[in-house]
């Protein structure tokens, strides 16, 4: 699902922490229904640059845009509602929560979290309720665990954790969702299922993906195209195969003495 235009732009940003620049005059664009890849080696600001997109941090220069609005800066919970959503790089459910408990706790605006409401207009409380019950366990049947449904959140195994991550991403509805490293320390079979569950998102809903990843098998089966990011800014952008033949690519990688991971 492709499409000419831009969903996110991403112009001359820079961040600094201290004297380190983790993103250094970075500019890149992410088009409309793509699964758009970023790669780079340890340190060279993937995550940085999520928390600028995504709000959790402030740029010291440049913009961002949104839907061909500037939204540089502003906060992530109001990005959250304009459909900006992503996941952390270290999952964070509520571990004495349930699976389906994790999910109902996703903001979206509910009623019940004004007391007003709570105390005069119950049924409407219950009533929203419901609908997201309903909502969490189309979203538990989509990503294959139903048979976790109660199951604590605490006692998954990481590559559940993500799947679980994933999960609350679709409880309201995104434009895009940026995933950090959704597949790090997943198994074979598990990083199956959250790859088949990222296309038919991108596929069946229309979902934007922006997703760091070190797994060259797993971002050619997913991303086009890929950016590789090398201290704070763009070095290349292509397709997989361009990106693992690129020489200044391998260079950067080789530099940091972190590899491009092949899966096995
Ligand atoms: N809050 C912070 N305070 C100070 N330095 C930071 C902070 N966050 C990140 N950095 C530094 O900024 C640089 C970029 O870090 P970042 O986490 O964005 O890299 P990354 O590409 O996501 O790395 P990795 O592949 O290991 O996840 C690093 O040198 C890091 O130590
Ligand atoms: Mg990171």
């Amino acid at each position: 699902m492709q499409s000419d235009s831009n969903i996110l732009q991403v112009n001359n940003l820079s961040k600094f922490f201290g004297g380190l620049k983790a993103i250094s005059n970075c500019s890149l664009k992410v088009k409309k229904g793509s699964i758009t890849g970023i790669i780079g080696p340890n340190g060279s600001g993937k995550t940085t640059l999520f928390n600028l997109i995504a709000g959790n941090l402030k740029p010291n220069k440049g913009s961002v845009y949104f839907d061909n609005e500037d939204i540089t800066g502003i906060p992530s919970y109001e990005l959250f509602s304009k459909g900006i959503l992503r996941t952390f790089q270290i999952a964070h459910e509520f571990t004495n929560l349930t699976v389906l408990e994790n999910l109902m706790m996703v903001p979206g605006g509910q009623s019940g979290e004004l007391l007003v409401n709570a105390l005069f207009k119950p049924r409407l409380v219950n009533e929203e309720e419901k609908k997201i019950k309903q909502k969490a366990l189309e979203v538990i049947k989509f990503l294959n665990l139903t048979h976790l449904e109660k199951e604590l959140a605490g006692n998954l195994s990481g590559g559940q954790k993500k799947l679980l991550e994933l999960g609350r991403t679709m409880m309201v509805d995104a434009k895009i969702v940026l995933l950090d490293e959704v597949g790090a320390g997943v198994n074979r079979t598990l990083l199956k299922d959250i790859g088949s569950a990222i296309l038919r998102l991108n596929k069946e809903k229309g979902y934007t993906f922006f997703m760091i990843e070190h797994d060259m098998d797993f971002i050619s089966r997913l991303c086009d195209p890929v950016i590789v990011l090398a201290e704070g800014s763009v070095l290349f952008e292509g397709t997989s195969n361009e990106v693992k033949k690129n020489e200044r690519v391998i260079e950067s990688y080789l530099g940091r003495g972190s590899k491009l991971k092949n899966g096995n």
